[in-house]
């Protein structure tokens, strides 16, 4: 396989979340790589001043489009503006979390969080990457995370929308391997960037989103999963050798000492 993934997937990526953290350093490394980029997320001053920093120092084309994947509307403007571009790599990092007890919290957060993080996951993967089967080359990285392995007590419908990610990425990436569309789910344990703030929690150790990004490039059209980093493979990896209720229970020992609920 071709290590160049411009001639494997260019000359456009899509990356959701671009504005900050996982999505914002997919965005420079595709542009180093020679990508043309379509750069979405809310913030549109935050998106424009990228867009003009990587279109210097990379000499590629930007294009920002300001959209909330907080509804279907949003996914909707985003494909519109694409419709004509030759999208050959989609990157899905718009997210978010939330943290503290399920029946304490607020269920239109819960429901904004299922649509960011997985319906609008699906809307886009599914035309973009019926167009790249048309075109029999194209990949998908979608964002799951350490959290979506099992259950997670106070973080509980963060972790099952990336559980829905996890077996979406999955079962989609044999699907689609005939058709020359590579599928890959990133699978992070604790990342640096502003996720935990806006999920009420505190992440002071964790991979850096760089190599978030440069190790799912590298496993892109190799592998179904990457974990990145050697904290999240360490905690993968020692949690997976053990029986799924017991790491439920451990989870909800980690995850009341990240959240700041009650704190
Ligand atoms: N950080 C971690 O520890 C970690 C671990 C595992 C998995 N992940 C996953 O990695 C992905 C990226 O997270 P991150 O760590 O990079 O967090 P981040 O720094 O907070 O970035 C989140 C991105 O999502 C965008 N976003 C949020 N809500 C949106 C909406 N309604 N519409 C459009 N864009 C929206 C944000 O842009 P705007 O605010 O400008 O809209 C921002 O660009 C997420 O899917 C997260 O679940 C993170």
């Amino acid at each position: 396989m071709s290590d160049n993934l411009l001639n494997r997937y260019g000359p456009w990526a899509l990356v959701t979340g671009a504005s900050s953290g996982i999505g914002r350093a997919f965005a420079y490394e595709l542009a180093e790589r020679k990508f043309n980029l379509v750069l979405v997320a809310r913030s549109k001053d935050v998106l424009e001043a990228i867009a003009i920093e990587i279109k210097s120092k990379f000499a590629v084309e930007v294009c920002v489009i300001t959209a909330d994947l907080g509804n279907s509307a949003g996914s909707r403007a985003v494909l519109d503006q694409v419709e004509s571009m030759e999208i050959g790599l989609l990157v899905a990092s718009a997210g978010f979390g939330g943290s503290g007890p399920f029946v304490e919290g607020d269920v239109l957060h819960d429901l904004d969080m299922i649509q960011v993080n997985c319906t609008a996951c699906v809307e886009l993967t599914h035309s973009l990457s019926q167009k790249m089967k048309g075109r029999k080359r194209g990949g998908v990285i979608l964002l799951s995370s350490l959290l979506g392995w099992q259950g997670v007590p106070l973080s509980a419908i963060y972790a099952a929308t990336k559980s829905f990610i996890q077996s979406f990425a999955e079962a989609i990436h044999i699907e689609l391997k005939p058709d020359g569309v590579d599928v890959l789910a990133v699978a992070p344990g604790p990342v640096v960037t502003n996720f935990d703030r806006r999920a009420n929690m505190t992440i002071e150790k964790g991979a850096t989103p760089k190599i978030v990004a440069q190790q799912a490039l590298t496993a892109l059209g190799r592998r179904s999963t990457v974990v990145p980093g050697p904290l999240s493979k360490l905690l993968t990896y020692s949690l997976l050798a053990l029986p799924r209720a017991v790491r439920v229970r451990i989870m909800r020992q980690i995850m009341s000492g990240l959240s700041n609920h009650g704190k």
